[in-house]
């Protein structure tokens, strides 16, 4: 069953859907687009929030408000921004996807530092949670070569947004971590009807029947 790991449509609580109606029409139009569930990622920044049960009761009211009209299976999940001392949260790994022992993670908009690894690696230690690493692809402009391989030897799932197939560099990147045989996650990230609207069919058009089959299969996988 096609899979949107990553997007942004529970309503009201991020920068994703604004409201109830628009997070139903994001939902009409994954579905359209042939998806059969969707892993809700609102951001979480532990800076802004007060506590990480204050943000899943926040979390828990957006989701209630569209429940019964979702078109789509909803799995309850969060898009955990790397800072410092993230991995020491209290409750951290109650942000991963509801049921599985997976984290979507995502590193800051800006050049490599090493401690953002430390961080990545002592959450999949502590909590024996499986990374994912959201829109790897996007950093290719902050990161040497060198710093991008690193990142990538990590025991984590490199996750792809749709659009990452749009621009030439970004669609070379991701051509060749195919080639090589790594297994990838994808999601569309979609914020809203425009701009970043759910974009399956762009994956679609672009890439090869099976593409998506690891990824699919990932909520089952680290079933807990
Ligand atoms: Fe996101």
């Amino acid at each position: 069953m096609l899979t949107d790991l990553h997007c942004h449509i529970l309503p009201g609580i991020d920068d994703g859907a604004k409201d109830r109606e628009m997070s139903l029409a994001m939902l009409d139009m994954m579905k359209e687009q042939g998806v059969g569930r969707a892993v809700a990622t609102p951001h979480f920044y532990a800076h802004r929030e007060k506590s990480v049960e204050a943000f899943l009761e926040k979390r828990r009211a957006a989701f209630q408000s569209i429940a019964e009209s979702s078109p789509l299976p909803i799995i309850l999940g969060a898009e955990v921004a790397i800072e410092h001392g993230i991995s020491e949260l209290p409750g951290i790994e109650r942000l991963a996807f509801e049921n599985t022992g997976l984290i979507l993670l995502e590193l800051p908009y800006r050049g490599f530092e090493s401690w953002m690894t430390g961080e990545i690696e002592a959450v999949s230690a502590e909590y024996g949670l499986k990374v994912i690493l959201a829109h790897v692809h996007r950093y290719l402009e902050y990161y040497s070569k060198e710093e991008m391989e690193r990142i990538l030897g990590l025991d984590v799932i490199p996750q792809i947004n749709n659009e990452a197939f749009t621009t030439f560099r970004e669609r070379h990147f991701v051509k060749r971590l195919i080639k090589e045989g790594r297994r990838l996650a994808f999601g569309s990230d979609a914020h809203n009807l425009t701009a970043r609207r759910p974009n399956w069919d762009v994956l679609r058009k672009k890439t090869e029947k099976g593409t998506t089959e690891f990824s699919d299969s990932l909520v089952e996988k680290y079933k807990e």
